[in-house]
């Protein structure tokens, strides 16, 4: 169970921003004190490099460093060498599209769909121009990602599948490991874009049979500028690392260079390491709390929300079956800006715009919308305010 009050405790912005109603956290998620103690833990007492220092400091960055990476391991059930740390989740699916550009060859496929965020599209989009593969989209059923749909679209010529495990902007869970048994029939390899999934539903890498995941530590009450990429061992030792430099060499010669072992080989350079720590103890409190408790109580607050506002005239809401806690909504013929902009003035937080997903808008047949998105601290009484400056918006702006 969530005590609500207890929670809002554990995120010191409410300290400073006592009447903030954050409806924002599908686009980073408030932090939990644990993690900013973490990293300051790290800066003030610590402040060394790791892998590379014969000192305390050093040893003692290093073995909080490489901790944090064996809890992430154990969040997702992955052997910790499948871990890298890289700057965010999109980093992480670009070292994975980066090292198929010499993996793909013309007339290939590389399958996404129109749920994806750019993060997850995009570095495709860009394989497919380079390689002269062929980018083929699974079609929607009634706006979700199916098996079904997988398999109208996958044929031997497949060799990725790109699929978000929770859509950002609707919110629909994907049942990725259907579609990775289907993708691996045909020998296709599965990347998944877990940032919406990670802070919100448990991922058991083994179960789902991924070869690829990654998620951010900002939506995770953690700091940004850390992210995850999750690769199975043997498909890390064949893909080429994006970036080259120090740490990550084995033998350098004039001409030539070895490299080392996954994860190290994909972390060149000083590595994000007080990000990586505050991540690790980020999930230390998701652990504390329950996945399944986070889950719960957003869905709880988001049916609520939904009660207030399914039957208003004027309100028009894309998701009203979404898997998770978010609601993405119009109010008509108002610019969802205008509407984000008075919400602010109620000190109300939510995203308005395409959500860095432009072909989600181009599926509904709208411009842009506004993206409500539950999470622990948030109370019924936000919803509450939500729900009345949103018919406040709609009756100043609106034709109602
Ligand atoms: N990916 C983040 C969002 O959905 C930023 O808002």
């Amino acid at each position: 169970m969530i005590d609500v009050n207890k929670i809002r405790g554990d995120f010191k912005v409410y300290e400073s921003h006592p009447n903030l109603i954050y409806l924002d956290s599908s686009a980073s998620a408030l932090k939990v004190k644990d993690a900013v103690l973490a990293m300051d833990h790290y800066h003030n007492d610590l402040g060394s490099n790791v892998h590379r220092g014969s000192y305390d400091l050093s040893y003692e960055a290093t073995r909080l460093y490489e901790e944090a990476r064996d809890k992430i391991a154990r969040f997702i059930n992955a052997e910790n060498t499948e871990v890298v740390f890289t700057k965010g989740a999109t980093a992480a699916l670009n070292i994975v599209a980066h090292g198929y550009l010499t993996k793909l060859s013309k007339g290939d496929e590389i399958i996404v769909t129109a749920l994806e965020h750019h993060s997850s599209l995009l570095p495709w989009m860009h394989v497919a121009k380079m390689t002269g593969a062929v980018l083929k989209y699974i079609p929607l059923k009634n706006n979700r990602i199916t098996v079904e749909g997988l398999k109208e679209v996958i044929s031997n010529k497949t060799k990725v599948v790109a699929v978000t495990y929770v859509s950002n902007t609707l919110g629909y869970i994907t049942p990725i490991k259907e579609i990775t048994k289907v993708a691996h029939e045909h020998q296709a390899i599965v990347v998944c874009d877990a940032a919406q999934a990670a802070p919100h539903i448990k991922i058991d890498v083994i179960d789902i049979d991924v070869d690829y995941l990654a998620f951010s530590g900002h939506k995770m009450y953690g700091p940004s500028g850390v992210g995850v990429l999750f690769g199975k061992k043997h498909l890390l030792d064949t893909l080429n690392p994006l970036e080259f430099g120090g740490e990550m060499a084995d033998v350098v010669d004039y001409y030539d260079a070895t490299f080392k072992e996954a994860p190290l080989k994909f972390e060149a350079g000083t590595p994000v390491i007080g990000a990586a720590i505050g991540l690790g103890a980020a999930v230390d409190y998701i652990n504390k709390i329950g996945l399944d408790n986070i889950h719960n109580y957003s869905l709880y607050l988001k049916e609520y929300t939904l009660k207030k506002i399914i039957n208003e005239p004027g309100i028009e809401i894309y998701n009203t079956d979404a898997d998770v806690g978010i609601i993405l909504l119009n109010v008509t013929d108002v610019h969802p800006h205008d509407i984000a902009t008075v919400l602010n003035q109620d000190e109300v937080s939510v995203r308005a715009g395409k959500h860095c997903a432009h072909l989600v808008s181009k599926q509904l047949g709208v411009d842009s919308t506004v993206r409500a998105s539950f999470n622990i601290y948030n109370t019924e009484k936000d919803c509450d305010v939500f729900v009345e400056s949103l018919l406040k918006a709609r009756d100043f702006f609106g034709s109602f």
